[in-house]
């Protein structure tokens, strides 16, 4: 039994072959291709090379070569269809099953295709040459100030009011395939097939694979009556919310680009392609869908949406952004960029050329979920009510991200944005949202890296044990300032409730302690120079001591922090939401 080529084709496309490859072997970017370790043999240099671009991978060593099928094969021992059986599942697609069903459906599909390719080449001649019938929309389109290469390169055509296309193409194809082919409609009237694109531009739309799946065509002259742009219908092959315009090329060229650039329409990716832009795509005239977010992550780590600047625009930018916030993921970024009011991609690029459009969108995208809390916060007044329902609607946001470690940081920053609100801190910020950096992710870097090395909290608590021990006639009197100390080390935190004893007790002076412990502290407390400086001064010895005391204090809360925030994205506990909101209280008081 033989697989379609066009069904393998679907999985490759899909599929790039470092994200294949990677499962196994480790590999590293280099130029436009992946390196790592030779899978079929020991060696220590890598010889392995992995091209997204050309689909295949190459092991310079040992001469293997091919594309992911093969890798499958060979370096898990899989026959051919378990590892198309295998990479189908990973690309999201339905098992192919050899029924009579996938047979005819290949048959159709074919067909289809064939529709379609025709019914391209056939309309594209009328703009590529003059013809009696097509001065306007040559006239539109010197308008429109396209590049002759861009029109060539998105196969751009133009269905004249006269079209013969339908009587041409029922000489080769059967009426139930031109119908279901969704470029023509019944008249029921006069009883004929009515060309959907008469008098309009044609854009052709490609498949992942790159093979015509349906059309979006514009009119060339104002008319308010009739929709500006139109696409072939749903059929079942194409279905709008599953594909993005564009993406077939788009995605062949991810490995040069880490972004794509999502817009709105088919004149903006053109107009970008003209600019040099290529990483661009835009959706088919709805709202963004799910499946569109995750195959344009399957391709790029950043995708910047980009839509017009207008009213209009900036909703579907929110609508967007509420609808993939779920799929945030690690690796993966979500960011909008919102032109200057009235221009589109298109008119922008235009007037400002590549160069400026790429500084702009470096200088002003805005991160998915900085724009979602902006957009409430600018959108209300700052009551407790306001803020109360702003804060449910975060949460209901951040909970529904499905990776829990994005969903973890996401709810740090929107808590972090909140604490800025409660009421010690109100009267600083109230007349100019100033917002602080996310607190939280840095929190928990530190004391990643922290935890690495001897921390540098150890290091303060080894500097008040310093302290102490070179003054213990000092601290016999200011017993008070040993209250409330924290220690985290739980040998520092031995020492110390030994030291304080001996305070107590007034026995001081005859302290075991251990020589290790005690170069140790010589040898890592910070403090000693300030300290030596200071002899004498017991206001500025205590001030330094007070100062350390309160970072340990700080440190000890951000942990407490961190600790709820965690278990906040688990459970959504409003208990630990109101613990979390006092502590940052208390976090700000100090
Ligand atoms: P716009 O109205 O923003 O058009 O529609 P545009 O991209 O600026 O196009 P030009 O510059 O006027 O030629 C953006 C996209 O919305 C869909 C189309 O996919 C279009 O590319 N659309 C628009 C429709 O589906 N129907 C319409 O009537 C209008
Ligand atoms: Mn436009």
């Amino acid at each position: 039994m033989k697989y379609p080529k066009e069904y393998l084709e679907e999985i490759k496309s899909r599929l790039k072959v470092s994200s294949v490859v990677s499962k196994f072997v480790a590999i590293k970017k280099r130029g436009k291709e992946f390196v790592g370790l030779s899978p079929f043999k020991n060696e220590k240099t890598p010889s392995f090379t992995i091209n997204d671009e050309k689909g295949f991978y190459h092991c310079f060593s040992t001469g293997e070569h091919g594309n992911i099928f093969d890798f499958l094969m060979k370096t898990q021992n899989l026959k051919f269809g378990e590892a198309v059986r295998t990479l189908a599942n990973q690309a999201g697609l339905q098992p192919y099953r050899f029924t009579k069903q996938d047979e005819q459906r290949e048959k159709e599909w074919n067909v289809y295709i064939e529709i379609y390719s025709t019914y391209i080449e056939r309309n594209k001649e009328n703009i590529t040459s003059s013809t009696p019938t097509n001065k306007k929309v040559l006239e539109y389109l010197k308008k429109r100030n396209l590049n002759k290469e861009s029109i060539e390169e998105f196969n751009l055509g133009y269905v004249p009011f006269d079209t013969k296309t339908f009587l041409e193409l029922s000489s080769r194809f059967e009426e139930k395939s031109l119908k279901d082919s969704g470029l023509f409609y019944l008249d029921e009237r006069r009883n004929e097939y009515v060309d959907r694109f008469r008098g309009r531009l044609i854009f052709p739309i490609y498949s992942l694979t790159g093979k015509p799946i349906a059309i979006g065509g514009r009119i060339i002259e104002d008319n308010k009556k009739i929709a500006k742009y139109i696409n072939s219908s749903e059929t079942n092959f194409f279905k709008k919310g599953n594909n993005l315009y564009n993406l077939n090329k788009a995605r062949r060229i991810s490995n040069k680009y880490d972004e794509v650039y999502l817009v709105e329409g088919y004149m903006d990716v053109i107009k970008l392609y003209d600019n040099q832009i290529f990483n661009c795509v835009a959706n088919l005239g709805t709202a963004l869908t799910n499946k569109q977010i995750v195959l344009l992550g399957q391709f790029f780590s950043e995708i910047i949406i980009c839509f017009d600047g207008d009213d209009s625009g900036y909703k579907a930018a929110l609508r967007a952004a509420e609808n993939s916030f779920k799929f945030l993921q690690p690796e993966k970024q979500i960011s909008f960029l919102f032109l200057p009011n009235g221009e589109d991609p298109d008119s922008f690029v235009e007037s400002k050329g590549k160069e400026h459009f790429l500084k702009y969108s470096t200088e002003n995208k805005i991160q998915i979920h900085k724009f979602i809390f902006n957009h409430y916060l600018s959108n209300s007044k700052k009551t407790p009510t306001d803020l109360a329902m702003i804060e449910k609607k975060m949460f209901t946001l951040a909970n529904s991200i499905i990776d829990t470690v994005v969903k973890k940081y996401v709810l740090g920053f929107f808590l972090d944005q909140l604490s800025n609100f409660l009421p010690s801190k109100t009267n600083l910020t109230q007349n100019n949202f100033k917002f602080k950096k996310a607190r939280s992710l840095e929190i928990t870097k530190n004391i990643y890296r922290e935890t690495q090395k001897f921390s540098s909290i150890e290091i303060k608590e080894l500097s008040l044990l310093y302290i102490i021990l070179n003054n213990l006639d000092f601290f016999f009197h200011r017993l008070d300032l040993l209250e409330d100390l924290l220690f985290f080390s739980k040998e520092n935190k031995i020492l110390f409730q030994l030291v304080e004893r001996s305070l107590k007790d007034g026995n001081y002076n005859d302290m075991n302690i251990d020589k290790n412990f005690l170069d140790n502290i010589n040898k890592f407390a910070t403090v000693k120079h300030i300290v030596k400086k200071n002899d004498d001064n017991h206001s500025k010895l205590s001030e330094i001591f007070e100062d350390i005391k309160k970072d340990l204090k700080t440190y000890s809360l951000e942990l407490r922090i961190q600790e709820l925030e965690s278990k906040f994205a688990q459970d959504f506990n409003q208990n630990t939401f109101d613990e979390i909101r006092r502590l940052k209280k208390e976090q700000n008081i100090n």
